[in-house]
């Protein structure tokens, strides 16, 4: 077994991890942010008298359920007590993993690419990693510089922030790159939110009740603020992770502030859903959301590649081979040079991969524009010209 096929084998591994990690992580928290909002103050005198604050009644797999949530404690902890945190550790650690994998050990390809300020290898992992620790520390400042002012002033503040540092990593990294950074710092922002501040401060509340004492509410208060802006910041995450699969939304010169738009559109979209959770129906939230994300759809529309010179007329497949030779062996091949193995298992070593992947030639090259990757080959606009008539004119 060679080395790339065991990255392809860890690559896969801790995808799946990552996935399902996720899934438990943010399925718990959308339940728990749910249930707060949906909780109503109890009406039977017992209920109240032991300190209920809320309770709902559900029915989920052939059973009833009846949470309840207290004002405070209740008066007596119980023995056994759950905690909700490997979810978001386990996230965050087969998420750092596989980017070591996938973008830290292939940097030159996944990290860099023409356009990009920093060319070397070692120099995009170090601001990869950098971009995650600042993150964390300007969040965290943040929080406690405005801890007693309006959620939406923090909000605002903090967009800006993670604005300006999508248009600085666009600028430096390849944008595929930097869309994926942006969500990893935020992820990590979360998943720090939880080991630093909610767990810590729930262990101290449940200490001080053990010994017999009040805990002091400042815990509990800081624990909801982490967690209320960690509920915001699911959804613009997810989608910073799933960008990466989508050349078009990454790459062009503007993508900096495509990142700020949809961004924005996602946090709208959860707002409506916390008011929904509570019974207010607030669809200009939503709709505002997809406006957005309209306007970014067609400003990416690709336009088909206009050839500057006259280029060579092209019919069959001698004429492209060497189009293809210098714009994609270097990754798509039995031996690539670029990469440590063939992406997709695509290869177009012989006439026949070539003839036979010709539609997907076409899209990705033509259409899309998303080959090659970062065009860190160089392709012109003549040659993709060059490479459309070949498949208009029957790709033989
Ligand atoms: C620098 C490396 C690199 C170069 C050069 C490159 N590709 Fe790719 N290609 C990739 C990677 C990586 C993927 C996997 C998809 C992804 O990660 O975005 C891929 C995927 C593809 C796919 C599959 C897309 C899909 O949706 O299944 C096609 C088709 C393709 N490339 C065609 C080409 C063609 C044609 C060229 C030359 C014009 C080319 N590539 C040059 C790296 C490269």
């Amino acid at each position: 077994m060679d080395a790339s096929y065991l990255i392809e084998c860890a690559s896969l591994l801790l995808r799946w991890m990552h996935v399902i990690f996720a899934i438990a992580w943010v399925g718990s928290s959308f339940y728990f942010i749910w249930l707060d909002n949906s909780l109503k103050p109890p009406v039977d005198p017992a209920l109240i008298e032991k300190g209920v604050g809320g309770e709902l009644w559900a029915v989920h797999g052939g059973g009833f359920y009846n949470p309840q949530k207290y004002l405070l404690a209740p008066k007596k902890l119980p023995d056994e007590l759950h905690w909700f945190k490997w979810e978001s550790y386990s996230t965050w650690l087969s998420g750092f993993f596989l980017m070591g994998v996938l973008y830290y050990s292939q940097a030159a390809v996944y990290m860099i690419d023409a356009g990009s300020v920093i060319q070397t290898p070692g120099a995009a992992v170090m601001t990869g990693i950098a971009t995650l620790v600042i993150g964390w520390l300007v969040y965290d400042g943040l929080c406690r510089l405005l801890f007693n002012r309006s959620p939406l002033l923090f909000g605002a503040i903090y967009y800006g922030f993670v604005v300006i540092v999508g248009l600085v990593l666009c600028h430096l990294l390849s944008g595929r790159a930097a869309f994926l950074h942006v969500g990893a710092m935020i992820a990590t922002t979360m998943s720090a939110n939880v080991f630093f501040w909610i767990i810590p401060g729930q262990k101290k509340m449940v200490a001080a009740m053990r010994a017999g004492q009040t805990p002091e509410p400042i815990h509990g208060k800081r624990g909801k603020q982490r967690s209320v802006h960690n509920n915001y910041l699911v959804l613009p995450v997810i989608f910073c992770m799933l960008s990466n699969h989508y050349a078009f939304i990454y790459s062009g010169p503007q993508a900096g502030l495509t990142l700020a738009v949809i961004l924005l559109a996602a946090a709208l979209t959860r707002h409506f859903f916390n008011l929904r959770h509570k019974g207010i129906y607030k669809w200009q939230y939503p709709a505002a959301g997809l406006v957005l994300l309209m306007i970014v759809f067609v400003a990416h529309a690709p336009s088909a590649p206009q050839a500057a010179a006259q280029v060579p007329h092209t019919t069959t497949l001698g004429d492209i081979r060497p189009i293809i030779t210098n714009r994609c062996l270097a990754c798509h091949s039995e031996k690539p040079t670029k990469m440590p193995a063939a992406p997709n298992g695509i290869k177009f070593d012989t006439d026949e991969a070539v003839l036979a992947n010709a539609p997907k030639i076409y899209q990705q090259v033509v259409q899309m524009r998303a080959m090659p990757l970062g065009n860190l080959t160089g392709m012109t606009d003549d040659e993709r010209v060059q490479i459309g008539r070949w498949f208009k004119d029957g790709a033989k």
